[in-house]
C-alpha cells in the first residue's frame, strides 16, 4: 500500500461517497459537508447512537432538510454479534433531540444497505465508503462480496482513538461492533481514520454556533439548535470539554479538505476480547523495524478554525 491514502478532489471533479451514518447530531453534519463538497451517491443507515429506526427516519429527514434525490436505505439494527447499545444520553432517544424537526417524507428506499452498497460500488468503481457510526454495514459488505475491496477508492471513517468515550479504552462506533470493526480495519484497502484525538480538537464552540446561528433561514435554526442541544449533553458530561466533539464531518473533510489534517500512517487492529479493552484501536506507535506493515492514515490534527468555516459555508449553501 502507499505510504499513506491519498485523494484526488476537485471542485469540478467532486469524489463520489457512500456515507453510512447513525444520524446523530454529528452525523446531520457530515451530511451536509458531504451534500456540499461530494457526490453524494447514497446515505445508509445503521443502528447506534440510536435505534435503526430512528436512525434511518433521522437521515430521511436530513436528506429531505437539504432536498437532496440520493437515496436512503436501511441496513443492520444491531451488531455481528453482540447486541445492540445505544447513546441517548449524547443525542436523546430520537437520535437527534433538541430541533424542531419534520415528519420523513416516507420510508427508506429499502431495508437491505448492505445489498445496495455492493450493487453499487459493483456497477460503480472508484466510490469512498464514509461510515461515522458502527462498522456492521461495511463489515457485511465486505464479508459477502471480497471483491468490494479492489473496487471502492477506499473507507475514511470516524472512529477510535488512543483514549475511547464509551469506555476508557474504546470509543463508540468501534465499541458497539469491534468484530465488525477488526474486518474493515484489516479489509487491505485505503483507510483514513478520523479518531477521537482528532475530533476533540473540533469543537462547536458558543461562538461557532452563533455563526451558524446567524445565517438565513430555517436550516441553520434547526442546525445551531441541534448543536446546542449535542453541546448541552457534552458540557453536562465532561469536565473541561466547551463544547460537543463534532466527529463525524471529520471523516468527509477527510477526503474533501485533506489540507486541514496532519496524520500519521499506522497499523491499527481492533481488540475484540477485552474484557476492559473490547473496541480499542491498538495504533502501533513503536519506533521499531518490527512493527507491522502500516495499514491506515491516522488523523491526529485539524486546523479548527477553517474545519468550522467549511461546515458555516456547507449550511449557508443550503439555507434559504
Ligand atoms: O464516538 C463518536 C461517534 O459515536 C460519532 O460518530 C457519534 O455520532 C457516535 O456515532
Ligand atoms: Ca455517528
Amino acid at each position: 500500500m502507499s505510504p499513506s491514502v491519498s485523494v484526488s478532489a476537485t471542485p469540478s471533479r467532486p469524489l463520489p461517497i457512500i456515507i453510512d451514518c447513525d444520524p446523530g447530531h454529528d452525523d446531520a453534519i457530515a451530511i451536509v459537508v458531504a451534500a456540499k463538497h461530494t457526490e453524494l451517491v447514497g446515505i445508509t443507515t445503521i443502528a447506534g447512537n440510536a435505534p435503526l429506526s430512528a436512525t434511518t427516519r433521522n437521515a430521511i429527514i436530513m436528506r429531505d432538510l437539504l432536498e437532496l434525490d440520493c437515496p436512503v436505505h436501511s441496513g443492520a439494527n444491531r451488531p455481528l454479534v453482540r447486541p445492540a447499545r445505544h447513546a441517548d444520553y449524547v443525542h436523546g432517544k430520537s437520535g437527534m433531540d433538541g430541533a424542531d424537526l419534520p415528519e420523513p417524507s416516507g420510508p427508506p428506499a429499502s431495508h437491505d444497505a448492505v445489498g445496495w452498497i455492493i450493487e453499487t460500488c459493483r456497477q460503480r468503481e472508484g466510490i469512498w465508503l464514509v461510515p461515522t457510526g458502527p462498522l456492521t454495514n461495511i463489515a457485511l459488505a465486505l464479508r459477502a462480496a471480497p471483491d468490494l475491496a479492489n473496487r471502492i477508492a477506499g473507507i475514511s471513517l470516524m472512529g477510535g482513538g488512543t483514549f475511547g468515550n464509551r469506555t476508557a479504552a474504546a470509543e463508540f462506533n468501534i465499541w458497539c461492533d469491534p468484530e465488525a470493526a477488526d474486518m474493515v480495519f484489516s479489509y487491505g484497502g485505503p483507510l483514513i481514520m478520523a479518531g477521537l484525538d482528532v475530533t476533540h480538537q473540533f469543537q462547536a464552540l458558543p461562538h461557532r454556533i452563533e455563526q451558524v446561528r446567524s445565517l438565513p433561514g430555517h436550516l441553520a435554526v434547526v442546525l445551531a439548535d441541534l448543536f446546542d442541544f449535542f453541546s448541552g449533553t457534552y458540557r453536562a458530561r465532561h469536565r473541561h470539554i466547551e463544547g460537543a466533539a463534532v466527529h463525524d464531518p471529520c471523516a468527509v473533510m477527510a477526503l474533501t479538505h485533506p489540507h486541514l489534517f496532519t496524520r500519521e500512517f499506522a497499523h491499527v487492529e481492533i481488540e475484540t476480547h477485552g474484557t476492559r479493552t473490547a473496541g480499542m484501536t491498538v495504533i502501533d506507535q513503536r519506533d521499531l523495524k518490527e512493527v507491522p506493515d502500516a495499514n491506515c492514515d491516522v488523523l491526529t490534527g485539524i486546523d479548527a478554525d477553517a474545519g468550522w468555516q467549511v461546515i458555516v459555508d456547507a449550511i449557508a449553501h443550503f439555507s434559504h
